[in-house]
């Protein structure tokens, strides 16, 4: 998997990006990346997938450095799918099933297998009806939807996701976790960019702190989030199941629903007259 060791990006007389970064996804299976705006959570993504490349430091793919030549970067977009913060970005093609089928193609895949892969794809991101749709009728939500079958679709063995729920309304956002939650079943390991505490506190066992370009705190997702001061000082909050845990001394639960069971059994059954 990706290990970075020393990475830094500056953008050309800007100000530097990432700082002295080093990183380890070995250590979960969903990781988080969380930082506030500027932070640098996309530059990273884009190092990561060779848009960029590294001012200084190294990133490892299965323990051999990136190759920047075209075989290089061939080989490493064949195994890591990425989701742009905007999937305007993404989409070529006014066709969904010619937008997903475009990667595919380039692989030198069978139409056979691509329709396959296609329909189980956009199945999986419950947007089977898009299918022969334009892309321009398509809502922003559904358009990420659409991305993310793309990248389903390419079956990698890692996924990175840029934001994926930034702009979403509650119930594209619900579907984006269970999307999410779907992959991670399927052992696809996947990277996560988020502001949204949340979300990353639900769904990711591994997280990294950005705070203006320097890394600043790192660990399993209960060790980072019960730290509200290093969390407050890069700009986020706690999740709301941690601030329940912190204020009103009740266990820490990782989803809404085990804090709903814990209720039920626990509380309502101790306190029954
Ligand atoms: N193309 C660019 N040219 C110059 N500076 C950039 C560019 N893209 C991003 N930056 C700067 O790099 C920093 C990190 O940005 P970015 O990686 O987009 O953060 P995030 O994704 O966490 O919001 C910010 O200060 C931003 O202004
Ligand atoms: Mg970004």
């Amino acid at each position: 998997m990706f290990k970075i060791n020393n990475l830094t990006y500056q953008y050309e007389k800007n100000a530097i990006a990432l700082n002295n970064i080093n990183m380890d996804f070995s250590k979960g299976d969903v990781i988080g990346i969380i930082g506030s705006n500027g932070s640098g959570k996309s530059t990273l993504f884009m190092n990561l997938m060779g848009i960029l490349q590294p001012s200084k430091g190294e990133i490892y793919f299965k323990d051999k450095e990136i190759k920047y030549t075209k075989k290089g970067l061939l080989n490493l977009r064949k195994n890591v799918g990425i989701v742009f913060q905007d999937p305007e970005k993404q989409i070529f093609y006014s066709k969904v099933y010619d937008d997903i089928a475009f990667a595919l193609r380039n692989l030198g895949i069978d139409e056979a297998t691509i329709k396959i892969r296609i329909e189980k794809a956009l199945k999986a991101v419950n947007g089977i009806d898009f299918i022969n749709k334009p892309v321009h009728f398509l809502s922003y939500g559904q358009k990420k939807r659409v991305a993310i079958a793309s990248v389903i679709a390419m079956e990698n063995e890692i996924v990175l996701l840029d934001e994926p729920t930034a702009g979403l309304d509650p119930v594209s956002t619900r579907l984006i976790v269970d999307i999410i939650k779907g992959l991670k079943n399927h052992n696809i390991k996947i990277v996560i960019s988020s502001h949204d505490m949340n979300l990353i506190y639900e769904i990711c066992d591994y997280v990294y702190v950005l705070n203006k370009g320097n890394l600043t705190a790192c660990g399993s997702t209960e060790e980072v989030f019960v730290n509200e001061e290093e969390l407050n000082s890069a700009g986020l909050e706690l999740p709301w199941l941690v601030k329940l845990h912190k204020n009103i001394e009740i266990p820490l639960f990782k989803e809404e629903q085990d804090l709903y069971k814990y209720w039920k059994n626990e509380v309502l059954v101790t306190n029954k007259p």
